[in-house]
């Protein structure tokens, strides 16, 4: 009987994980491009009513379901993929981990946004919320260069 190689079993393993990571990137962005767009129609939506609280519930779905599970298993494909592709000492992970870090950050904020909104503060406009929605288009733009070209 012939048996694969252990190279070809490490290899095939290593692409499995990098679908696994590249799933839940697309599920993830997906996400962050979602949720301020919500925001911004909940914003126009009139204090205490029924359409806001429409909007508080499709928020924390979006939220609890789709981001927050994402972002986590991003972190735990990513990691294993530096781990074992030995990728860890590269100038292009080093700065993709800092764009990574920054995207998290601000998925914290836009978490933590939605509490508020769903307390009933309002503190950011939306046209600024429109402008933060941009953030998460430009950190996936130079993300996907640096994996993609490693510049260095
Ligand atoms: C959370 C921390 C993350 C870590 C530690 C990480 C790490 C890695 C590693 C080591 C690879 C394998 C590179 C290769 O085999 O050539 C990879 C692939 C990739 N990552 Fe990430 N990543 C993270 C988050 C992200 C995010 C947020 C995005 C997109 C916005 C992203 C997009 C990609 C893409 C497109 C690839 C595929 C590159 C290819 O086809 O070879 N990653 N990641």
């Amino acid at each position: 009987m012939n048996l694969p190689s252990l190279g070809y079993v490490l290899d095939v393993t290593y692409q499995w994980i990098k679908a696994g990571h590249l799933i839940f990137v697309i599920f993830w962005i997906a996400g962050l491009f979602m949720l301020p767009r919500y925001y911004v129609y909940h914003q126009e939506s009139p204090p205490g009513s029924a359409e806001e609280r429409r909007w508080i519930d499709r928020e924390r779905k979006l939220r609890n379901i789709i981001l927050t599970p994402s972002m986590i298993l991003v972190w735990i494909f990513g990691i294993t993929l530096a781990t074992v592709g030995h990728w860890w000492a590269s100038g292009w992970l080093s700065l993709k981990l800092l764009l990574v870090l920054g995207l998290s950050g601000y998925h914290g904020y836009m978490v933590g946004y939605g509490r508020k909104l769903a307390n009933g503060q309002r503190p950011v406009s939306g046209k600024a919320l429109r402008l933060m929605n941009e953030v998460p288009g430009i950190a996936t733009a130079a993300i996907v260069i640096l994996v993609i070209v490693k510049p260095f």
